[in-house]
């Protein structure tokens, strides 16, 4: 077992998980009321019988259950999460558990959050990109206006227990999403990992579980440095500013087919590290490593010019104002980060031709 200590809570990262929750829901004199767990049909399904099987408290909780999906991360599943623990006697000494992957982490944070001004929630990430990145840090949110993660809070679970052996039923598509999370931590904080990552076989869940808890340590070490994105977390979000929007614009041009959260953000990461070459000097040869090992591993997706002025527009969010440069957060080398870094929508053009060009070379 490992644990990583965060400014309020511990995240445990642990093959028998179950172990680790007794244990919190032991220590925890005062005794919930209540324990509800939100699930979706695939946590339900394939993660939920084995904890509901060690974990005695697991059997008298209520089980909260909605479609999965982005499109489910809403205000109005939320308004049904508050009405549901309310109808089922929720008060604010109860505990939500949120069993699944970001969308419940997110929308279960969120509602345990604001639910009488705030209950005590647990987070037990089921997806790779959940346990590396959304399930840590204190961000809680929905999307709204078509926009992602628009409403929210920052609100601490009181514990997060990570099994990396829940990812053994995760699809191929799925596992790749939360690498691109991996690559990202890589790239902004340790060049060492990056060379590490840049040489793994990600189909070894055990050399997974050393990037799981690598990549949690980063992620904490930055939070816990600046938990309010005030300065030095923005550097989170490398490979973000563009891969939100790509995210977003995919998911509204429902001609299109649909982008997973980390594989809008390995595009993002491309663009964003070609940027870096020219507002922040990131060397020629470090950008075309970093494209060449996100297109050796992740599917090419084709982004039509004509779509361009939308996807600009989507990272400014105001709609009116796209002439106006944006900012980001940019490589000045592997392992280093840099804040506000402007670029003009011109250069972000280049930077997703850029992406265009090296898919059809490399698919040659
Ligand atoms: N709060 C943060 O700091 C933060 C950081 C990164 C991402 N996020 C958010 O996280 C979300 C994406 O998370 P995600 O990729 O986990 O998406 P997700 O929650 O939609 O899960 C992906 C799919 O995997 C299924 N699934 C979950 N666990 C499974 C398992 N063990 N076996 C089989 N299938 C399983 C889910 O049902 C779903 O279909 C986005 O909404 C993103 O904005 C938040
Ligand atoms: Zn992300």
């Amino acid at each position: 077992m490992t644990e990583i200590k965060s400014s309020n809570y511990s995240i445990f990262v642990s093959k028998n998980i179950s172990k680790e929750i007794k244990k919190f829901l032991k220590a925890n004199k005062r005794g919930y009321s209540k324990l509800f767990v939100l699930v979706d049909e695939n946590s339900m399904k394939y993660c939920y019988p084995q904890l509901v099987s060690e974990i005695e408290q697991f059997r008298d909780a209520e089980i909260i259950e909605i479609e999965s999906g982005e499109e489910n991360k809403t205000i109005e599943i939320c308004a049904q999460l508050w009405a549901t623990l309310s109808d089922y006697g929720g008060d604010r000494n109860s505990l939500l558990i949120n069993l699944g992957g970001g969308v419940i982490s997110d929308l279960g944070g969120f509602a345990a959050a604001t639910f009488k001004r705030g209950i005590d929630f647990i987070t037990i990430p089921t997806t790779l990109l959940a346990q590396v990145d959304a399930s840590a840090g204190g961000k809680t949110g929905i999307n709204a206006d078509n926009l992602k993660n628009e409403i929210g809070v920052f609100a601490n679970p009181k514990a997060v227990f990570v099994c990396p052996d829940f990812l053994s039923t995760l699809d191929a598509r799925q596992l790749l999403s939360g690498i691109a999370e991996i690559i990202k931590h890589g790239l902004v904080a340790d060049a060492k990992y990056w060379k590490k990552i840049a040489e793994c076989k990600f189909a070894d869940l055990e050399l997974l579980e050393n990037c799981i808890i690598a990549s949690i340590k980063i992620k904490n070490e930055i939070v816990q440095k600046d938990p309010m994105e005030k300065g030095l977390r923005k550097i989170l979000n490398f490979g973000h500013t563009i891969g939100h929007a790509l995210e977003t614009f995919f998911m509204e041009e429902k001609s299109q087919k649909q982008l997973l959260h980390g594989e809008a953000v390995a595009i993002g990461i491309i663009c964003e590290s070609y940027l870096s070459t020219k507002v922040c000097k990131l060397k020629e040869r470090e950008l075309k490593e970093i494209t060449r090992f996100i297109l050796s591993n992740f599917a090419s997706v084709k982004i039509e010019k004509k779509y361009y002025t939308r996807i600009i527009e989507l990272m400014c969010h105001d709609k009116k104002n796209t002439k106006r440069e944006i900012n980001f957060s940019l490589l000045s080398d592997i392992g280093k980060c840099e804040i506000n870094k402007a670029a003009t929508s011109d250069l972000i053009k280049e930077s997703l031709n850029y992406y265009s060009k090296q898919v059809s070379v490399f698919r040659k």
